[in-house]
C-alpha cells in the first residue's frame, strides 16, 4: 500500500513523499507521471550503482549513470566538480533531472550539484539507508564538507518528489540500520512517544519510517531554514558531533547521537527539567535498539573542548536542545561545564 505525505514548500506549492514496499522496481512504468521520461542522471556511489543504479538508469527511457565513491569523505566540492563534468558529458540540461539514489552522503552531494547545475535541475530524491529516509531526504537542506567543517557549503533545495522504498533496507547492513533507528529515537523523543513503542515492538519499516517522517514533515513545514524549531531536529546531537570528532570518526553519526540522546536527557534531569523516568525511557529506547549506551572511555574533558568549537555556541555561550519531557524539547543557553561534564562521567 502507497502512504503519501505531501509537503508544503516555504514559497507556496509541495512535493509529495512517497513510500511504498517494491516502488523502486515499478518506478520506470511510472517515469512519465514523475517527469522522468526526459534526460535524468542518476546519481548514486559505486556501493548502491550495482544495488540498485544500474537497474533504474537502464529502467528509465532516457536515463545516464553518474556515480561518486562512497564515504562522507567524498562529500566535497572535488566531487561536487566531477559530477558536473559527468552531467555535461551525458547531456543533462535544464530541462533534465537529477536523482539522487542513495545514503544521506548522495543525497547531499548530488543535491546540492542539483541545486547550482545550470542555476538548478529537477531533483528528485530516493533515499536508500534508513537515515536518509527519514531525516536528510527530508527537508530540502542540501551541502558538502570543507576541510575546516562539515556541511560548511549548502544550499535548501526543495526536491520534486522524494520516493522511500523500504525493500532496498534489505541490503543494508544492520550496523546502518540501528544509525537510522538512532535518529527515529530522537523524532520519536522531540514529538512522537508512540514512535519509541515501534521501534521497542520492531514494527513494520514501513510504518517506522512514515511516522518518523511524519514527525520531520511537521518540523520543516513551519520552520523551513531553521530560525526556531527546527533547531529540536539536533536533539542529542551537540554530544554526537563532538563524540564523532574526538574518536576520530570511528564512531557512526547514529552511534554517537544514540549515546548524545541519553546525555541530554540526563542534562535535562540534572538541570531539572524533567523527572528521572525520562532518562530511563531514553535508555531503554537505545538500549533496545542495539545502540550504545556509554562513551566508552573518551574523555568527558576532550568532549567538552570540541563542543565548545559547535558552529551554534556563539561566543562561547553553551547552547543544548533538551527536554521537559516526551515530545516537549526545549532550547537551553548557558548551561553550565561542571554540569556537562558531570553528565558526562556518569556516560563513561
Ligand atoms: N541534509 C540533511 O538534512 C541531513 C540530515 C541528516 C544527515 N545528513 C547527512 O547524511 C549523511 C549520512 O547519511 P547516511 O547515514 O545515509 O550515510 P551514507 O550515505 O554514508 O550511507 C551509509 C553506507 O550505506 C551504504 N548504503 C546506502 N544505501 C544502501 C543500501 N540500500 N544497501 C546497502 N548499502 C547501502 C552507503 O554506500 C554507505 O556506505 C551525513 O553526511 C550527514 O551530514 C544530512
Ligand atoms: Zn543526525
Amino acid at each position: 500500500m502507497e502512504v503519501r505525505i505531501d509537503v508544503s514548500k516555504p514559497g507556496g506549492g509541495s512535493y509529495p513523499i512517497l513510500i511504498e514496499r517494491g516502488a523502486l522496481k515499478a518506478l520506470h512504468a511510472r517515469a512519465a507521471e514523475y517527469g522522468l521520461d526526459k534526460r535524468v542522471g542518476v546519481i548514486t556511489n559505486t556501493t548502491v550503482a550495482p544495488l540498485y543504479g544500474e537497474a533504474l538508469s537502464s529502467a528509465l527511457p532516457n536515463a545516464a549513470l553518474i556515480t561518486m565513491p562512497d564515504g562522507e569523505q567524498f562529500k566535497t566540492l572535488e566531487t561536487t566538480s566531477s559530477l558536473y563534468a559527468q552531467m555535461v558529458n551525458v547531456g543533462l540540461d535544464r530541462g533534465g533531472t537529477v536523482v539522487a539514489l542513495g545514503g544521506g552522503v548522495v543525497g547531499d552531494t548530488a543535491g546540492f550539484a542539483a541545486a547550482t547545475f545550470m542555476r538548478g535541475v529537477r531533483l528528485v530524491q530516493i533515499p536508500t539507508t534508513l537515515l536518509a529516509m527519514v531525516d536528510s531526504s527530508v527537508g530540502a537542506k542540501v551541502g558538502v564538507d570543507l576541510p575546516q567543517g562539515k556541511n560548511l557549503v549548502g544550499a535548501f533545495k526543495q526536491p520534486a518528489l522524494v520516493l522511500i522504498d523500504p525493500d532496498v533496507l534489505a541490503t543494508l547492513s544492520s550496523r546502518e540500520r540501528r544509525c537510522g533507528l538512532a535518529e527515529v529515537i530522537k523524532h520519536g523523543l522531540i514529538a512522537d512517544p508512540g514512535l519509541l513503542d515501534d521501534v521497542e515492538r520492531q514494527a513494520d519499516d514501513a510504518k517506522l519510517i512514515q511516522r518518523a517522517v511524519q514527525v520531520k514533515v511537521n518540523i520543516v513545514e513551519e520552520d523551513p531554514y531553521e530560525q526556531n524549531i527546527r533547531a529540536y531536529l539536533n536533539l542529542g546531537h551537540t554530544f554526537a558531533h563532538a563524540i564523532e570528532q574526538v574518536s576520530n570518526y570511528a564512531w557512526l553519526h547514529g552511534e554517537a547521537v544514540a549515546v548524545g540522546l541519553i546525555a541530554a536527557a540526563r542534562l535535562s534531569h540534572r538541570l531539572h527539567l524533567c523527572e528521572a523516568d525520562l532518562v530511563d525511557t531514553v535508555e531503554r529506547a537505545v538500549a533496545n535498539a542495539g545502540l550504545p549506551q556509554s562513551i566508552e572511555g573518551l574523555e568527558p574533558e576532550a568532549l567538552w573542548a570540541a563542543m565548545a568549537t559547535d558552529k551554534k555556541w556563539q561566543q562561547g555561550r553553551s547552547r543544548f536542545v533538551l527536554l521537559r519531557g516526551l515530545g516537549n524539547p526545549q532550547i537551553v543557553e548557558a548551561v553550565p561545564r561542571e554540569d556537562v561534564i558531570t553528565v558526562l562521567e556518569h556516560l563513561r
